[in-house]
């Protein structure tokens, strides 16, 4: 698939560059000759949308670092006088907080696709593993991110969710300790989380450079799930990728800007507005919208299993639970990639979907009386998912007939 090149250097200065640094032929060969699937959806575009969010977050993140004081008597303050007193400084503030959000809201869907067509089998295993990589990170620069306005859910956020490795036998309290710089959240934690708020934006990049070359050392999946046969299945890159790309990168940006100008604290917390306070408790601590159903998988673990009490338990269950889909290549036993000729696999995808919907619910709710029953439900559920029910179903499930190739199907379809 990454083939052979078909970039000829023309003007003087492109054979100036050809014979030291050929970039040109490599921007040429992954972004305009490049062949992609001719039946790409455009679930395919989230891939481009991810791309554009992560440089929307970089760029806007470096315009707020240079008005933000990360100093735990001065954070609060400084967020109130970028909202106030700098120029534009609002509109910056707002990109970058709903950014965040959408940022996830574009990963579960690039996720789930890739779920759902079967794009982790053989021989994208490293593409996917990379992708995990890259949403744990994610995961690590949102929480970060989320104490820096030092807020009470900064604050009370910080604390509970670093209190969770103490619940690691032995190593854990030393962990927690070098995680906040002391014995409590304080200013030592704000100065660290900081730190590493502007460095894991681009290590994220790094790796998504290397999840991007790994696409196009194996090629991009397909609706279909079926494999490229010959050249009539694909087209160019550009025009075709890059014009579809960039129509719904533009509706993804006008989905975003109605939140930045019309809901810009929509997806925030209230309690963010009133500043940390270590004495007062917030009555409800909910993290931000995208970790919730994680949240909710802590909290289902209400029991002791053998030596393991329930804490600890809960702290393995969130963290096994983004864990296992790192296995998902090889738990997966499918010869069949894409869900469309997957009967069985659907109805359990779709239960899937159901299940970590149903678990963000519960996160956002009190743990108590039947949420606790629910949300083990569906926490087992999840597991089954990946653990049971995928590697089950590719024996017992029959598939449907696979179409020869991707022309053929995109042929028999024009044809109604
Ligand atoms: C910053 C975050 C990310 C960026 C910028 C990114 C970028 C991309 C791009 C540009 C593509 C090709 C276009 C497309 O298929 O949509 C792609 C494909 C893919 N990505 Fe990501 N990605 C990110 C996160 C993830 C995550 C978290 C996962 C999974 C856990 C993942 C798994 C995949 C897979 C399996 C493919 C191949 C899809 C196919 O060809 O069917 N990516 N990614």
């Amino acid at each position: 698939m990454s083939g052979h090149s078909t970039y000829e250097p023309k003007s003087g200065i492109e054979k100036w560059l050809e014979k030291r640094l050929p970039i040109v032929r490599l921007l040429h060969d992954a972004g305009v000759s490049y062949p992609t699937p001719r039946n790409l959806n455009p679930l395919w575009t989230f891939g481009g949308i991810l791309a554009m969010m992560l440089v929307i977050q970089i760029v806007s993140g470096i315009v707020l670092a240079m008005h933000y004081a990360s100093n735990s008597a001065l954070a609060f303050d400084s967020v109130e006088g970028i909202m106030r007193d700098v120029n534009w400084g609002w509109l910056i503030r707002y990109i970058h907080a709903n950014g965040a959000s959408m940022f996830f809201i574009a990963v579960y869907i690039h996720i789930l696709r890739g779920l759902y067509y079967g794009s982790y089998k053989e021989p994208r295993e490293l593409l996917w593993v990379l992708g995990v990589i890259i949403y744990l990170l994610m995961m690590a620069a949102g929480f970060m991110g989320y104490v820096l306005p030092w807020g009470q859910m900064s604050f009370w956020g910080a604390t509970v969710i670093t209190n969770f490795f103490t619940a690691i036998p032995v190593i854990g309290q030393p962990i927690q300790t070098l995680l906040i710089g002391g014995f409590a959240v304080d200013n030592a934690t704000l100065n660290r989380f900081f730190s590493l708020h502007y460095l894991v934006p681009f290590i994220i990049a790094g790796v998504v450079v290397l999840h991007i070359w790994a696409l196009h050392v194996v090629g991009q999946n397909n609706p279909l799930g079926i494999d490229v046969k010959s050249e009539k299945d694909t087209v160019p890159f550009t025009p075709y990728a890059t014009s579809k790309d960039g129509l719904f990168m533009v509706l993804f940006l006008v989905f975003y800007a109605w939140f930045v100008f019309y809901q810009p604290n929509y997806l925030g917390h209230p309690d963010n507005y009133t500043p940390a306070n270590p004495l007062v408790t917030p009555a409800h601590i909910v993290p931000e919208w995208y970790y919730l159903p994680f949240y909710a998988i802590l909290r289902a673990i209400t029991f002791n299993i053998g030596p393991i009490d329930s804490k600890l338990g809960g702290v393995l269950a969130m963290f096994g639970s983004i864990a296992v889909t790192a296995f998902l290549p090889w738990l997966d036993t499918s010869k069949v990639r894409s869900g469309r000729f997957r009967p069985l696999f659907r109805i359990a995808f779709w239960l899937f979907v159901a299940a970590v919907l149903f678990l963000g619910y519960l996160g956002s709710q009190p743990a108590d009386g039947n949420a606790v029953l629910y949300a083990q439900v569906c926490t087992a559920y999840y597991f089954a998912f990946f653990l049971i029910i995928l590697p089950v179903l590719g024996f017992i499930e029959k598939p449907k007939a696979l179409p020869n190739s991707i022309i053929e199907d995109v042929l028999a379809k024009s044809k109604h």
